[in-house]
């Protein structure tokens, strides 16, 4: 179907077009609403554990713990895996940071790795290249919610008995070979930010099968105070728990995930379609055994044809488009510095714009960005 046909060009238009919100409606009122009626609005209710059955069904997993957000779910995914000082893990460099200062919580030290070239998830070829006696984790991360190779990544660790954990903050109901994302790893997390494929305002989740990981996981996240005996702690551990109101945002916006995931979709290909022949534009690529979430549409803006990423930004701005820089890679931030270049993650991080994704966003307003990134990139 073309573009111009599946356009609907009479659908409303805002004057500032935000780059991600959030889908919020009546049902989420009600739900909040009920839950704060209920007098349950901390992190003992209904609605917590209704939320968590409900992610590790549709990740596939036995088990959810709730957090208070996605970074907190990461530091207790490598707390419970029993990663410490002195261990190096694996990430990849183009990321969100909370994946590598997560790493930095358990005081083991992140070792980066090169992004695919073609969909931009962390490389098994490189992450191979970087194993050390001392590695004991990967973290494999759904970049703007298109699956890592998590196969390649699991061979690579049972051949040298590494934990992966799934960083799919950006993924929630992306598909890699037919399974969801999320439970691909030993442990899995999932970030439930304002702008995430659903929002508990802030929040997160640990995704886990293993019976004794999921209690440690639970201990660690309530002070670890023995659940058999009251105000014994027999080690150090951490306030990490949701609360019942977001829980019930959380349980609305769950039952509203499919549709959220239809349009993201959507949204991607009508980019994809009406960008596809301007010169020096690429979008991510999907891989043929992902189904991405396309948590957000990001293209590269190859500097070579005239245009570079700043001016589209410009142009956009001027147009009254919001967008965002790809993360800048994790290896060149000052304090995380790490010596040699990763050209991948690099280019990526240069040259990346995140365009306007949210669920929310009409047929007009998706016409109006394709219209002016495409009038940026033709300037040039
Ligand atoms: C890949 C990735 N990991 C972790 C996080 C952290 O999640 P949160 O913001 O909920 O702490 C985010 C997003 O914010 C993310 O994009």
């Amino acid at each position: 179907m073309s573009v111009a046909k599946r356009l609907d060009p009479e659908s409303e238009r805002r004057d500032f077009i935000p780059v991600a919100e959030p889908s919020l409606g009546e049902r989420e009122v009600e739900l909040v609403t009920d839950a704060v009626r209920s007098g349950w609005v901390s992190s003992i209710g209904a609605y917590v554990t209704a939320f968590e059955a409900e992610l590790a069904s549709r990740c596939g997993v036995d088990h959810a713990v709730a957090t208070s957000n996605g970074t907190t779910a990461l530091h207790l995914a490598l707390a419970v895996a029993g990663i410490g000082p002195g261990d190096e893990v694996i990430v990849p460099s183009l990321t969100f940071v909370a994946t590598a200062a997560a790493v930095r919580y358990v005081g083991a030290s992140p070792v980066f790795a090169e992004s695919d070239p073609s969909h931009w998830c962390i490389d098994p070829e490189d992450v191979a290249r970087r194993i050390t006696p001392r590695t004991r984790a990967i973290v494999a991360v759904d970049l703007y919610g298109h699956p890592a190779d998590m196969d390649a990544l699991g061979e690579l660790a049972a051949g040298h008995d590494l934990v992966v954990v799934e960083d799919a903050a950006e993924a929630l109901g992306a598909v890699y070979r037919g399974r969801p994302a999320g439970g691909l790893g030993r442990l899995g997390v999932l970030s439930f930010y304002g702008n995430k494929l659903i929002t508990t305002g802030e929040g997160g989740a640990l995704l886990v099968d293993d019976p004794a990981l999921l209690a440690r996981a639970r201990l660690l996240r309530d002070h670890a105070m023995d659940p058999d005996r009251r105000y014994w702690h027999g080690e150090i551990g951490f306030n990490y728990r949701i609360t019942n109101m977001q829980a019930a945002l959380g349980v609305a916006q769950l039952e509203r995930l499919d549709e959220f995931l239809r349009r993201k979709r959507e949204i991607a290909a009508v980019y994809r379609a009406g960008l596809q022949d301007v010169p020096g534009v690429t979008l991510q690529s999907e891989a043929d055994w992902a189904k991405s979430s396309w948590w957000m549409t990001t293209l590269r803006i190859d500097a070579a044809h005239g245009v570079d990423r700043e001016e589209v930004a410009a142009q956009l701005r001027a147009d009254g488009v919001d967008s965002r820089p790809a993360f800048v890679p994790i290896h060149l931030l000052p304090h995380l510095r790490q010596d040699g270049s990763l050209p991948v993650a690099e280019a990526v991080g240069r040259e990346g714009l995140s365009l306007p994704s949210s669920t929310s966003l009409t047929d007009a307003e998706l016409e109006h960005v394709i219209g002016s990134v495409r009038r940026a990139v033709t300037r040039g």
